[in-house]
């Protein structure tokens, strides 16, 4: 048997000197290639299709792809760089809408031209800055994924399994992983710990990148399709249910990929804790509750089709939500890298998300 390697030494993204180099997520885990976006379009079009997704690790990919997008301006004066940048912002923006981290990334980056704008910074050190705020973005990532696992690691039970649906692992993040993280800190703690993954049709992610890092990390993982997840949670056994998080409302509502509500439903069910884990940076003070978080579409062809090959009926209608809203009553506790919120959300993330770093 493998050792466990609890560390991930997944690289998700990485700025290098041709541009922002993502590993393709859409090749593993049958292929291991990092495709290298050498402008901000390309970045842009690297989130859309799938190329990097996970909540935070979007965020991160969106930063980097402004700090390209400005090194390669053209610029002359500030006025000409503001438009640009704007450019850049909105084609980066449009991509995916529920992941809250994107925006909040892109507000980072913004905050900062503005600052450097305002001080009357010259135009040629603005990108060299930019470059340096993305990193930081990349940086403080893995920091909260880190903080996460140390507090989340309390609540797994020794000698459980885990169930986890989606990725929320290093490859969604800039390393480490949200949910996966807890899993992985409470391995280090020394604690037995199995996982149990739900493929997550229809994109896989489960199947192909969950099953795929903690494989790669000798960390015991039983692969199991969605409709699976009832039945194990019934049967005993399961410790807890840990995921990400695409974004959370103000009351505690989350969206994540989709499936997630009806296992939470299954868990609360069943007697089963469920935890969210997820930085601040995916808490939306600004959405009251979940019904107003927006939800992604995708292609028909996700569902009509498993890795290019037709599995339905040509011309049946589709409907591809990419996520959904478990509500507050079915999360037992949110863990974030400042601590670990419990109910009434309302109350408790708000305080967490104002706490002085
Ligand atoms: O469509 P995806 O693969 O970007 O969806 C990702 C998820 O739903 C993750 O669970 C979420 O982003 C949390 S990742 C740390």
């Amino acid at each position: 048997m493998t050792a466990v390697n609890s560390v991930s030494t997944i690289k998700t993204i990485e700025w290098t000197s041709e541009g922002v180099a993502l590993i393709d997520q859409r090749l593993l885990p049958l292929k291991e290639e990092y495709k290298i976006c050498r402008n901000y379009e390309e970045v842009a079009e690297a989130i859309r299709t799938m190329v990097v997704r996970g909540a935070p690790a979007i965020g991160v990919a969106a930063a980097m792809g402004i700090a390209l997008g400005v090194q390669q301006s053209k610029a002359k004066t500030a006025e000409m760089l503001r438009s640009e940048f704007d450019r850049i912002c909105d084609t980066l923006a449009a991509t995916r809408p529920t992941a809250v981290n994107l925006y909040w990334a892109i507000g980072r980056m913004r905050d900062l031209f503005e600052k450097l704008l305002s001080e009357g910074a010259p135009i040629e050190a603005i990108p060299t800055r930019l470059q340096e705020q993305a990193q930081r973005i990349l940086d403080e990532d893995i920091e909260a994924n880190k903080a996460m696992g140390h507090y989340g690691a309390a609540l797994v039970p020794d000698g459980k399994t885990v169930m986890t649906i989606c990725n929320a692992g290093a490859l969604a993040t800039a390393g480490y992983g949200t949910a996966l993280g807890v899993i992985r800190s409470a391995i280090c703690e020394g604690k037995n710990v199995n996982v149990i993954a739900l493929e997550t049709r229809p994109f896989l992610q489960g199947a192909r990148l969950t099953a795929w890092e903690l494989q790669k990390d000798g960390i015991p993982t039983t692969l199991i399709t969605d409709n699976m997840a009832g039945h194990f949670l019934h049967a005993g056994g399961i410790g807890c249910v840990v995921v990400g998080a695409d974004r959370i409302a103000a009351n505690g509502d989350v969206a994540n990929k989709i499936g997630t509500y009806s296992v939470a439903v299954l868990a609360k069910e069943n007697g089963v804790p469920f935890y969210v884990a997820a930085p601040l940076s995916t808490l939306d003070l600004n959405i009251p509750s979940g019904e107003k978080i927006p939800i992604e579409q995708r292609a028909a062809s996700e569902v009509t089709q498993i890795q290019g090959v037709e599995i339905a009926p040509r011309g049946i209608a589709v409907n591809n939500p990419a996520f959904d809203v478990t509500p507050h009553e079915y999360i037992t506790a949110i863990v974030t890298e400042r601590g670990i919120a419990r109910p009434p959300y309302e109350d408790t993330l708000r305080r967490l998300k104002n706490l002085a770093c």
